[in-house]
């Protein structure tokens, strides 16, 4: 295939580069895919309404998240097990987050160790976490990055159990021993039952994390805290009573309850119900910068960026990864420059009209 131009070709390059049991634990989504599908049709039903005649010969597409400064309101999402899609994994994805100059999340489940990761690159780094039924094994994780230099925690807050993604279960998908976590706990699950990766979380993440564990959390780290996977006003404003310092509207990139909604169909809900107390970022199904744009435009700050990323790493690598973020900026920019807005805090909700508007 010639040089990839968008996304989409991206992930057919993936498809090629990587096993079957790898590749559709990358694209997968719960049970029927339904919202699976949705997070990227549902982008497809926003237009744009561009302003014409504004003066747009220099675009600025720098902005700053959580006080940190970074190129574009883009950050890379935290994904599970990079290894699996190259060998350099993580250490690879994050040369390219700092080659970018956007930050970069980095998954509890990585396949490279935190002090790989820091020690590899200057990127700005957040550190997302699962909340083990050993507590104290996630206290000594959330420690270990706040030592390494991370300057956030990313509480990823719908996965008490993983969904069923029954590519993985077909495929018997195995995780390897996450080395994180050598001496401390086997991540090597196997059975022959199903997925491997379902069956370890269900023994070793914590289902009884409620609201309450926020101030445990925050006792043991000085770290903003950051939770992802809010999808409704009533959680959002909950987020904020228990004093987070920012939210992410995602649902997992429809790999946990099927029929979710689209994160684009509900970021407006949540916008309004946070009152700009903290900032909104944002993930799903976002492929395109004119996805980026309507994002900023219904109110959140900022992206994150879950397979795409993968994507590129599997085509080729560190440069794969970046070849995506720049794509992924060029789109923005030239959405932007279509579009009538020079800065990011130019895009106003009054240049995207959602399907809602448009029937009524
Ligand atoms: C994820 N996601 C995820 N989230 C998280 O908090 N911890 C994790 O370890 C993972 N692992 C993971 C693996 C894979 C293969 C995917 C695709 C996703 C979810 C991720 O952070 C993000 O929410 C979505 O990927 C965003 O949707 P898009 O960009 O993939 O459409």
């Amino acid at each position: 295939m010639a040089e990839p131009v968008n996304v989409n070709e991206f992930q057919v390059l993936a498809r090629q580069a990587l096993p079957k049991m790898y590749y559709n634990y990358y694209t997968g989504g719960a049970e029927d895919q339904h919202t699976l599908r949705e997070n990227v049709e549902a982008f497809r039903r926003i237009t744009i309404r561009p302003r014409i005649l504004v003066d747009v010969s220099r675009i600025d597409m720098s902005t700053a998240i959580l006080g940190y400064k970074t190129s574009a309101p883009i950050m890379i999402a935290p994904t599970a097990m990079h290894k699996l899609a190259h060998p350099e994994g993580e250490v690879a994805t994050a040369r390219a987050a700092a080659a970018s100059d956007v930050i970069m999340g980095l998954s509890y489940m990585s396949t490279c160790t935190v002090e790989e990761v820091t020690s590899s690159c200057n990127a700005v780094r957040f550190f997302q976490i699962y909340v083990y039924k050993r507590r104290d094994i996630t206290a000594f994780m959330v420690q270990r990055a706040e030592r390494n230099g991370f300057k956030a925690i990313i509480l990823t807050a719908d996965t008490p159990r993983l969904g069923r993604r029954e590519a993985d279960i077909k495929n018997k998908m195995v995780a390897p021993q996450l080395k994180n976590f050598e001496g401390l706990i086997s991540t090597e699950y196997v059975s022959d039952d199903g997925s491997n990766i379902e069956a370890f979380a269900a023994v070793t993440f914590d289902a009884s994390l409620c609201w309450k564990d926020i101030a445990w959390l925050k006792s043991i780290t000085n770290l903003p805290i950051l939770i992802k996977g809010v999808l409704t006003s009533e959680d959002a404003i909950k987020a904020v009573e228990v004093g987070v310092a920012g939210i992410i509207v995602s649902n997992h990139g429809a790999r946990q309850l099927d029929y979710a909604p689209a994160t684009i169909s509900v970021l407006e809900e949540v916008v309004h119900a946070i009152q700009d107390k903290v900032p909104v970022f944002f993930d799903g199904g976002v492929r395109r910068g004119t996805d980026i744009f309507k994002v900023l435009a219904l109110g959140a700050k900022a992206v994150l960026i879950g397979r795409a990323v993968v994507y590129g790493l599997a085509a080729k690598g560190e440069h794969g990864v970046k070849q995506v973020i720049e794509m992924l900026k060029n789109e923005l920019e030239l959405t932007m420059t279509l579009s009538g807005c020079c800065t990011i805090n130019d895009i106003t909700r009054s240049h995207v009209k959602t399907d809602k508007e448009i029937c009524c």
